[in-house]
């Protein structure tokens, strides 16, 4: 039997099955129980533990739920495999390891949603603020900044956001982090460790992951073709919800104003707090603008995460996000502990990209630029796969789910793309249990290719797929 010595406490304030299932979910993450092992049985580990049949029965049932084990039929409950790195070749099992090192050398073509347009970077302007930044501000940048960030770039990025996502919040609201994972771990604790927290199932892994390692419950809540599944929610007891409305990822789906205002009616019955996600709402292709869920909010329920990394450059790391007043109250009173992650000198520097108005202009280039990388994609996509692919979540953003009707599993597809010199990604390592993943589908991201090489990757694909 795998050794399993948690320890319980039966005066905490988890019931005992969660503290089981916590320690199981700690014990598969870290790898000290490894994927495809076979938990004990239920009435061996309650021996053991000296735990009820229920209270193993109940944190089973859990892992279950949560997609850390499978049950095999009159065979037991198994480890499931989860949280893959895209990067290794677990994701390639048909292909050797040197193989696999081999063909990824080769890729050409790397339809990576994470990459971003770098040629129509104003690096010059860049190059210039920076030295503009260290020079005007010599005294003082080498000091320790305020906790939340420079107040020059939270009063610009407050009026860009009002501007063009339709939050309203002032720089007070703001706290500037470097990326979305140092944010989110931060909120967590500033909301609590000890609340329920959904996601979106299939969702944003880092998020995911983020929660997880600091042992916070997380709830599987599956989606419509309008994003989440409200009702699913309510029944679901969680306190808190992660979503990302305006382009939902990994799918693509805008969340319409219904849902968004259902969304909210959730939050203010249950005294929930949801967690919005614009990480690349910038960039529409279809469709009217709908407000952020920030916009609509009228009882101080949305926290709104925003980021530089798709509309800028991943590599800056700045990202922010907006609390409402119970949180920022918090936040004042416990947190400001925590130093600022980015470094000052970036942050002048942005703030005077913002100030005079190369971000916006940076921006509206990329818009434009976008659109055309992504009406190339989709005429490329309909002259060379016809009807014999559907196109998912194609309304914004800068990646899509593209789904074959050729029966061809998702290690197929990729792998056959790779020996093409083509890399396109895996869906299924965004559910909470991979093997919920159904049908032929794979994410491709079209923002760091040039027009020719897209049309060119989706002729090599269309040969690689035999479509
Ligand atoms: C859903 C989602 N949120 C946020 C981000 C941005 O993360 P960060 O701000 O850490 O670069 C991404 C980037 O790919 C994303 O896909």
């Amino acid at each position: 039997m795998i050794e399993l010595t948690p320890v319980l406490d039966d005066k905490g304030d988890k019931p005992l099955y969660i503290q089981l299932a916590n320690y199981i979910k700690q014990e598969i993450l870290s790898g000290r129980i490894k994927r495809e092992e076979k938990l004990p049985s239920k009435r061996n580990l309650s021996q053991y533990l000296g735990l009820s049949l229920n209270t193993i029965q109940s944190a089973y049932d859990q892992l279950s739920a949560e997609g850390y084990v499978d049950s095999r039929p009159r065979k037991g409950l198994f480890v499931a495999a989860i949280e893959e790195d895209i990067n290794s070749n677990r994701y390639y099992p048909q292909i050797s390891e040197a193989k696999f090192e081999q063909l990824k050398a080769n890729v050409k073509i790397d339809f990576n949603s994470g990459k971003v347009d770098l040629e129509h970077f104003p690096f010059p302007i860049w190059r210039k603020l920076t030295m503009q930044s260290l020079y005007a501000d010599q005294s003082e940048v080498f000091n320790n900044g305020d906790p939340q960030g420079e107040l020059l770039l939270r009063e610009q990025i407050a009026t860009q956001l009002f501007a063009s996502r339709g939050v309203r919040c002032n720089p007070d609201q703001i706290i500037i982090g470097a990326g979305t994972q140092v944010l989110m771990c931060l909120l967590a604790l500033i909301i609590g460790k000890d609340k329920f927290y959904a996601l979106e199932n299939p969702g944003f892994h880092r998020t995911r992951t983020v929660l997880q390692d600091l042992g916070v419950e997380t709830i599987a809540i599956p989606l419509d073709e309008n994003g989440i599944y409200v009702k699913g929610l309510k029944n679901s007891g969680a306190h808190v919800v992660y979503v990302t409305p305006s382009h939902q990822f990994p799918f693509g789906m805008v969340m319409p104003i219904s849902r968004r205002m259902e969304l909210l009616k959730w939050a203010e019955d249950y005294k929930g707090y949801i967690i919005e996600d614009d990480y690349d709402g910038e960039y529409r292709y279809k469709g009217q603008p709908i407000p952020s869920l920030q916009g609509l909010d009228t009882r101080g329920n949305v926290v709104y995460l925003g980021t530089f990394s798709k509309s800028l450059i991943p590599s800056i790391r700045i990202s922010y996000m907006v609390l409402p007043a119970t949180l920022l109250t918090k936040y004042q009173e416990h947190f400001t502990i925590y130093k600022q992650t980015v470094s000052r000198l970036h942050q002048n520097t942005l703030y005077h990209f913002m100030k005079d108005g190369h971000w916006q202009s940076h921006l509206n280039k990329m818009r434009t630029l976008y659109r055309k990388k992504h009406a190339i994609l989709m005429s490329s996509i309909k002259k060379d796969f016809g009807d014999k692919v559907n196109v998912i979540g194609e309304n914004s953003g800068l990646h899509i789910v593209l789904e074959l009707k050729n029966n061809m599993q998702e290690n197929e597809l990729i792998n056959s793309a790779l020996k093409v010199g083509v890399k396109v990604y895996p869906l299924s390592m965004y559910y909470h249990n991979s093997q919920e993943c159904m049908g032929s589908k794979v994410i491709l991201g079209f923002g760091g290719l040039s027009e020719s090489q897209i049309e060119k990757g989706i002729r090599l694909l269309k040969q690689a797929w035999e479509l």
